[in-house]
């Protein structure tokens, strides 16, 4: 089989995918999507704008269309997913069945550290680690489902990331 024709990375938040997704496409000349960034562009508001304005329901309905495009493109792409990307099955199926999909793995500690409660992360209220904690592990088995591979990120600097992400993606499909 070829390899899938996009790089997907997914995760929690704080995890590093849309810095590592910025680095990954410029090492590998591949444009480079966000799918929180390119969600907002369409929309014209902001995340913490579409949650307070049509709840979490509205937005991942709008982050189920946008990735579904974003995948059929026939340009290859790196895609940064936002963190609850992978709790739509269809969204899941998209993935695996379109992207090679990479989860950025990370501690509770190294999440929280990179994390401030606020920042375009309505999830995220006055207790940004319990939070945390608790979605990571509502999440866990769907990464791990979702996931081609995965990359333990803790201590590491995005490029650091991007170059495993490489080492890992253009070794052949068989031997993965
Ligand atoms: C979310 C993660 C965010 C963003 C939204 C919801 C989540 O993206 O999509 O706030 O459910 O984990 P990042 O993972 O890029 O922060």
């Amino acid at each position: 089989m070829d390899r899938q024709p996009h790089v997907a990375l997914i995760g929690m938040m704080g995890s590093g995918k849309s810095t590592v997704g910025f680095w990954l496409a410029q090492l590998e000349g591949l444009r480079f999507i966000d799918l929180d960034a390119a969600i907002e562009e369409r929309q014209g508001r902001s995340i913490p704008e579409i949650f307070e304005g049509d709840g979490e329901d509205g937005f991942r309905d709008l982050e189920k269309a946008e990735l579904a495009e974003c995948l059929s493109s026939t340009q290859p792409l790196v895609v940064s997913c936002g963190g609850g990307a992978v709790l739509r099955a269809e969204n899941r199926a998209v993935l695996r069945d379109r992207a090679w999909v990479c989860w950025l793995r990370a501690t509770i500690e190294t999440l929280g550290q990179r994390v401030r409660s606020g920042e375009n992360r309505p999830l995220l209220g006055d207790d940004p680690v319990g939070e945390l904690t608790a979605i990571s592990a509502a999440r866990t088995g769907l990464y791990a489902e979702t996931a081609h591979e995965a990359i333990d990120v803790d201590g590491l600097e995005a490029e650091q990331v991007a170059e495993q992400i490489r080492r890992v993606w253009s070794r052949p499909v068989s031997t993965r």
